[in-house]
């Protein structure tokens, strides 16, 4: 882990350019979202949206990563890797996550859709998973703890009766895909490093019906899976950290902050 980098103006300005793309990607995928259509066809939808505003997909040949685009269905926690051959059906819920490269700044953020009606379970899980991030988006001020955003976010997930995903975290951002530090789900209260202005880092909480354990895939290694089978929900925003407080850089829907 090395040192967490504090992002001049010039960086900041280009790192919230790319991080509104990445958002409009969602946005666009959002679009597609329904019965019959596969995940192959919204990422390559999302692929010819970033290419033709000169940026790059981050994810498409990352540590061997074949995709423009993490399409996680269901069970799957994260890193699932779209395909033509997995359609979606009533029912189902998914994370898109989008991670952009514009002039060399990286914006990552991800949300939840629903195809048709889904479970009362499901719905419930997708709306306390996105409150654990707002939780955490919360958190973030100058000289606060990063332990401080695990803190709620494992509190408030675990008094719903979930658990928090521990094996994948969020992750400083911008200049780099993964930059220092670690942003840990759960966590103690005040511990950690302390967060100061012009940090920029991602938080996104993926948060289980079931047991909080993942399984890779075997054959296609990326594929993370509840060892349960139960449902898992993610929601990710990009974020700065302010002299006062944060700026959420993927909030292109003016959601915060919230009041
Ligand atoms: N976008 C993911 C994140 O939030 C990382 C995906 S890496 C990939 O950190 F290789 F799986 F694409
Ligand atoms: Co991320
Ligand atoms: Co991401």
């Amino acid at each position: 882990m090395g040192r967490i980098i504090i992002k001049n103006g010039e960086q900041t300005e280009g790192i919230r350019k790319s991080c509104r793309l990445a958002a409009q990607a969602l946005d666009l995928a959002g679009q597609f979202v329904q019965q019959g259509v596969s995940t192959g066809f919204i990422n390559a939808k999302i692929e010819e949206f970033i290419i033709s505003h000169g940026a790059i997909p981050a994810t498409k040949g990352y540590n061997g990563y074949p995709m423009s685009s993490c399409i996680s269905l269901n069970e799957v926690v994260c890193h699932g890797i779209p395909s033509e051959q997995t359609v979606l059906k009533e029912g189902d819920i998914l994370n898109i996550d989008v991670t952009t490269i514009l002039n060399g700044y990286y914006g990552d953020t991800s949300r939840m859709f629903i195809v048709g009606e889904v479970s009362f379970e499901a719905e419930s899980l997708i709306k306390a998973t996105k409150h654990c991030l707002d939780l955490g988006i919360q958190q973030v001020k100058p000289g606060n703890y990063f332990g401080n955003i695990g803190f709620v976010i494992s509190r408030y997930a675990r008094a719903n009766g979930y658990s928090v995903v521990y094996e994948f975290c969020g992750h400083g951002v911008g200049v780099n895909f993964h930059e220092a530090p670690n942003v840990d789900h759960t966590s103690r209260k005040n511990t950690g490093q302390l967060m100061k202005q012009g940090m920029i880092f991602t938080i996104e909480p993926m948060i289980n019906q079931g047991k909080p354990s993942t399984d890779i895939d075997k054959k296609d290694g990326w594929t993370a899976r509840t060892v349960d089978g139960k449902l898992s929900a993610q929601f990710e925003h990009t974020v700065l950290v302010t002299g006062t407080g944060f700026e959420v850089l993927t909030d292109i829907h003016g959601d915060y902050p919230i009041t």
